[in-house]
């Protein structure tokens, strides 16, 4: 609205006194005309001097006059008008207009104008199978074309490149994609392979390195593969190879330097000498491998009962010196050793029989507990009908037992003890974000702005620990309010590792996850979708927090239908104002600057594609940025 339209301001002719906007709802004649409902925006962007009707126009569509009476915007108001029946009869074309009157001195002007149609839409939607492999496609290239909406519907609207069938009581499904000359790198994702109708697909002229996907071997209708002028390697995989021979697929691969095809340099002779020469090599190792199996798995039998003799004695492994430590509540140092094996014995001891319930989740029940030198500590004890399998646990237990940041909590032992397993980690007195910001008593005690806002920072802080420090990286999976824990002074620590995953940064840039986990309401589109993990899928759940952070509200909000929080600050902050988003509890206690701010940031961390998501070494850079805004107004 702070930008405006007019005619070029030359000879006095009635063609210049005039703005004309056409719109074509029904392109082709693909549709009976829709009809058209137009809002047009107005806002004075100029001081006028003198009368006040010096700009005024009078409206028209196809010749026919639109707005009853001349109209004249007013300065710096917005004001729109509309006709809240759809015009119709024009064969789909339509024009506006917006003619100077006689009396006006000054030209028209436009700000904004939207014009809609209602296409009957008599195919359903594209086959969600082929949406869900093209949006990662989409996201993984940030393709620059039309891509926007559904894939093939409706047929006038269909991507750029893509092909579709349509047959009647069946979704579109997607038969030709020519993604040719898309300036693409990398190796080829297998996503394309989950396209299973298509028929056609040319990835010809791109800059994909390495092997071709076995994967592509198994789309059923695939005629044409065109793979010409790009950087592959390794040879045309057997399933493909095949496919050509029996005529049923054309592959081609010329301008690929250093793939190997079959009269190439490759000889099938070679390979076989070369595959008999690893069976003579394997075999014996093979036999090694077996015995040493043996062994281990021997040799583990005997230590398991041992330590259960042992570990019903003393807590094994225990490290000289934890009894020195400081009565403070200060575990920090307690994680210089080794971590401490406890049994079930020493749980009963510590909980006082696990008298005292902290919290339930998933994997179980929480029990505060104390260890000997009286240092207080929260005891995880997996219950028999916990969600969370022995193989979350152990892999919290060995994960927790490597990662070490004052934004993470801390694990001050675990207990293997027959069926019993537990995890024990230091104390957090305040208890967790959610119940803070939501619980029965956050209205009493509810936390400040500053105080959200260094919780948020605290939290980013653990989490890009998580994702840039480790090698391999990690990602937390399961990042909610719920799991981010408070210390006695409200320091922040995310918790609950039982769903980390590790990836690689070398080769790929993902990982492909077999299982869908996490909590509904935080999870990022392309893992929810195709199962699709980044550090990017951990951004978006973060955003998803600080967004609850601002606003105080579930990421799922109820009332008065069913939105995601992303949705409701988009839809309220569309319309200007920064009041209605944040908490009423936080209300005149906030500089707008920084609210505003840590606002961009979680829209930004929750952008619907991963590549515009920043990282969460920007978003703590940000967040410093905006906990400095903060200080200045409270100054
Ligand atoms: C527009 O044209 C009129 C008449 O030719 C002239 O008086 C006026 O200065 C022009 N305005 C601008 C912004 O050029
Ligand atoms: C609308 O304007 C376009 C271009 O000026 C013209 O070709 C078309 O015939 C007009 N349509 C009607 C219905 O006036
Ligand atoms: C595929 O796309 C490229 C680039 O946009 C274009 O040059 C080519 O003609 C297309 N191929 C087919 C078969 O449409
Ligand atoms: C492929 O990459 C090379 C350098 O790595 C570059 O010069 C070339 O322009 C790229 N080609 C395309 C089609 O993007
Ligand atoms: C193929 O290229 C990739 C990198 O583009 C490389 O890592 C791989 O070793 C190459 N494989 C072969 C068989 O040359």
């Amino acid at each position: 609205m702070q930008t405006a339209i007019t005619p070029r301001n030359g000879s006095r002719s009635a063609s210049s006194r005039t703005i004309e906007l056409s719109w074509d709802a029904a392109p082709n004649h693909a549709y009976p005309d829709p009809g058209v409902i137009g809002i047009v925006y107005f806002a004075e962007l100029e001081v006028v001097a003198g009368d006040a009707a010096a700009r005024q126009f009078e409206m028209a569509i196809n010749g026919k006059l639109w707005s009853k009476a001349p109209f004249t915007p007013q300065h710096l108001v917005c004001d729109a008008f509309f006709n809240s029946e759809a015009h119709r009869g024009f064969g789909g074309d339509y024009n506006i207009t917006l003619n100077a009157t006689a009396n006006s001195t000054l030209l028209p002007t436009i700000n904004a104008a939207e014009f809609f149609s209602v296409v009957s839409m008599t195919n359903v939607a594209t086959d969600s199978k082929d949406v869900a492999a093209m949006a990662v496609i989409k996201a993984k290239y940030e393709v620059k074309k039309n891509w926007a909406g559904d894939p093939c519907a409706p047929k006038t609207l269909v991507w750029e490149g893509l092909n579709c069938s349509y047959a009647i009581s069946m979704p579109p499904r997607i038969t030709r994609l020519n993604m040719s000359f898309g300036g693409l790198s990398g190796g080829i994702p297998s996503h394309f392979s989950n396209l299973k109708a298509i028929k056609y697909l040319d990835l010809s002229y791109n800059n994909f390195t390495g092997p071709i996907p076995k994967a592509l071997s198994d789309l059923p209708f695939l005629v044409v593969l065109d793979l010409t002028g790009n950087q592959l390697n390794g040879s045309i995989p057997s399933g493909l190879m095949k496919r050509i021979q029996d005529g049923s697929l054309t592959l081609r691969y010329g301008k690929n330097p250093n793939l190997c095809s079959n009269g190439g340099s490759c000889e099938p002779t070679k390979k076989n000498s070369k595959s008999m020469l690893a069976v003579y090599i394997a075999a014996p190792i093979l036999a090694v491998v077996v015995i040493g199996a043996l062994a281990v798995l021997l040799l583990l039998i005997m230590t398991k009962k041992q330590g259960s003799i042992k570990g019903s004695v003393k807590p094994q492994n225990e490290a000289s010196g934890v009894h020195s430590q400081s009565r403070n509540g200060d575990t920090h140092s307690l994680l210089q050793v080794d971590n401490r094996r406890f049994t079930y014995k020493d749980l009963q001891v510590m909980t006082n029989n696990f008298k005292t319930v902290l919290g339930r989740g998933g994997f179980g029940s929480v029990y505060d507990g104390f260890l000997p030198d009286g240092t207080q500590v929260a005891v995880k004890l997996r219950s028999e009908s916990s969600r969370q399998g022995v193989r979350e646990f152990l892999t919290e237990a060995q994960t927790l037992t490597k990662i070490h940041h004052k934004n993470l909590v801390s694990m001050v032992g675990y207990c293997k003890d027959g069926e019993y397993m537990a995890l024990v980690y230091e104390h957090m007195s305040e208890g967790n974000l959610e119940d803070k910001l939501r619980g029965k008593d956050s209205n009493s005690t509810s936390l400040t702005w500053r105080q959200r806002l260094r919780i948020a920072m605290e939290s980013a802080q653990g989490l890009e620990y998580l994702h840039v420090a480790c090698s391999p990286a990690f990602v937390h999976r399961d990042v909610k309010t719920s799991n981010i824990l408070l210390n006695v002074n409200l320091k922040a620590k995310v918790a609950d590792f039982g769903l980390l995953k590790a990836f690689n940064h070398d080769g790929d840039t993902h990982v492909s996850t077999t299982r869908l986990v996490g909590t509904h309401g935080y999870l990022a589109p392309e893992y929810a979708a195709a199962l699709q993990l980044t550090e990017k899928s951990g951004v978006y759940n973060f955003g998803v927090v600080l967004l609850e952070v601002i606003t105080g509200r579930p990421p799922i909000l109820q009332c008065p239908k069913p939105t995601n929080i992303i949705q409701w600050v988009r839809q309220h902050l569309a319309q200007g104002n920064i009041e209605d988003v944040a908490d009423v509890r936080i209300r005149g206690d906030y500089g707008i600057n920084s609210v505003w701010k840590v606002t961009g940031v979680a829209l930004k961390c929750t952008a619907q594609a991963p590549t515009q998501r920043p990282t969460m070494t920007e978003v703590v850079a940000q967040l410093q940025e905006c906990l400095k805004l903060e200080e200045h107004h409270m100054i």
